[in-house]
């Protein structure tokens, strides 16, 4: 790779990002963004599909001093955004405003309107719920063919059933929330079809909404219903808020359960600590915290502009830049983790990049976390003999997707 060692060099010295990851170490990040620690730098430019120039910050440090700081715009909008592809760039002025793509007392004012409804302690509640899921679909799978694509029988199924427990969507409807919640993850479908399902069920969750005004119950939709009645919220932001919640808290969880279940199997020593510790919800949430550090999911974010000058590690970065920092990179940072490359269910992982940081960081953290917790406690106990029914240089990584994972993962018991 060339080396660019002003930081602000021409666009030929300048590293490509995102980089492509080893054919041979699917579960690491790229090593040419790995590369960018030697550098000594923090921040860099790099070149990105558009031939736009934005920085790039590589360490856990240089990522939280920057994703805290309020000269920093999560607005797609806003000149300079570094956009992930040509369809979100083309869509940017039509968005709406919600709680990703707002900035300071605006989106502070979309968060207000779910704190209540994320509490940890809401989320433990979720718990029993999400183990009977967890165990009901597992029960399936193992009546089921033999091998079978783990995504289809679990890691698909699992978020869009927890987030349906989440929301308060009747028992009855399950089916055609999760047929729907499908179409709007997929990879495949047209953008005509995606934006039909967006309108069903946003029309859905309204309809919900609407209901819950008088009959509430303890889920996010009543609690958006209450916000609706007193006047805090319009209908026309609750039941888009509603349906980022799906999409948000979907793909995500989907991918953490089968990367991470790839990543065991592939780590015997690791997978062995884990079952003998299975009872232990210490050893679990530890455990969770590796995983999500090892293989940072939501692997191209986090993105934005910078609305006024920044100086940091001797750069200055104007107004009207944009930048990304590279969670993978501050994952696998050796001054905040050191040998990075080594799995270590026992290591101190909880600080992370995987759920962000600053005002934007994930709010449906906990319910990952509680989801994360149950499906790694359960999965090797339950099924003691599971194994790959693929050679890893079979499987295909989702390397163009926003969330990092496996489009299949054939499994066998
Ligand atoms: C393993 C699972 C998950 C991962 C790795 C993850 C990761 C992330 C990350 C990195 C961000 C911040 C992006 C940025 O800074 O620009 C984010 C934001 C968000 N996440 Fe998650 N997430 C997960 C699960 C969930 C779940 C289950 C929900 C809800 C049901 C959820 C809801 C949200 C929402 C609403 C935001 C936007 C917050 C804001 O912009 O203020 N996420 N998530």
């Amino acid at each position: 790779m060339a080396e660019n060692t002003t930081g602000a060099g021409t666009a030929e010295e300048m590293p490509k990002y995102p980089s492509p990851r080893a054919a041979e170490c699917p579960f690491a990040p790229p090593p040419g963004l790995l590369a960018l620690h030697d550098s000594g730098k923090s921040v860099r430019r790099v070149e990105t599909w558009d031939g736009s120039t934005p920085w790039v910050a590589t360490t856990h440090a240089a990522q939280r001093q920057l994703l805290a700081d309020p000269r920093l715009s999560a607005n797609i909008g806003a000149p300079g955004y570094p956009h992930t592809t040509e369809a979100m760039k083309e869509h940017a002025a039509e968005m709406q405003p919600s709680i990703n793509n707002t900035d300071g007392t605006e989106h502070q004012r979309w968060r207000r309107m779910l704190t209540s409804s994320f509490t940890r302690h809401r989320m433990e509640k979720l718990r029993p719920e999400i183990q009977q899921i967890t165990d009901d679909l597992i029960d399936r799978m193992l009546a089921g063919p033999n091998p079978t694509d783990l995504n289809e029988a679990l890691s698909l199924p699992l978020p869009s059933l927890m987030i349906c427990a989440l929301l308060g969507v009747p028992y009855e409807d399950h089916d055609f929330f999760q047929e729907h919640a499908g179409v709007t993850n997929a990879r495949f479908e047209s953008a005509e079809k995606s934006a039909e399902t967006t309108r069903v069920l946003r029309e859905y969750i309204a309809g919900l909404i609407e209901a819950k005004m008088d009959h509430p119950g303890e889920d996010v939709l009543s609690d958006l219903a209450e916000r609706v009645k007193a006047g805090d919220l319009a209908m026309s932001e609750a039941a888009p808020l509603g349906h980022i919640l799906l999409v948000a808290g979907h793909d995500t969880s989907a991918n953490m359960i089968t990367l991470g279940t790839a990543v065991l199997l592939q780590n015997p020593d690791q997978l062995a600590l884990l079952r003998e510790n299975s009872d232990d919800p210490k050893f679990v949430a530890n455990a969770v915290e590796e995983l999500l550090r090892y293989l940072t999911i939501p692997h191209l974010l986090a993105r934005r502009a910078v609305v006024d000058d920044i100086e940091i590690d001797g750069e200055i970065i104007r107004a009207g830049e944009g930048v990304i920092a590279a969670l993978p990179a501050a994952n696998w940072d050796p001054e905040a983790f050191p040998e990075p490359e080594k799995l270590d269910l026992t290591r101190k992982a909880g600080h992370h990049m995987s759920f962000s940081w600053g005002p934007h960081q994930c709010v449906g953290q906990q319910l990952a976390r509680v989801e994360l917790h149950v499906v790694f406690s359960t999965l090797f106990n339950r099924i003691p003999t599971l194994r790959m029914a693929a050679d890893i240089s079979e499987l295909k990584f989702k390397e163009d997707s926003q969330a990092y994972g496996i489009y299949e993962l054939p499994v066998a018991w």
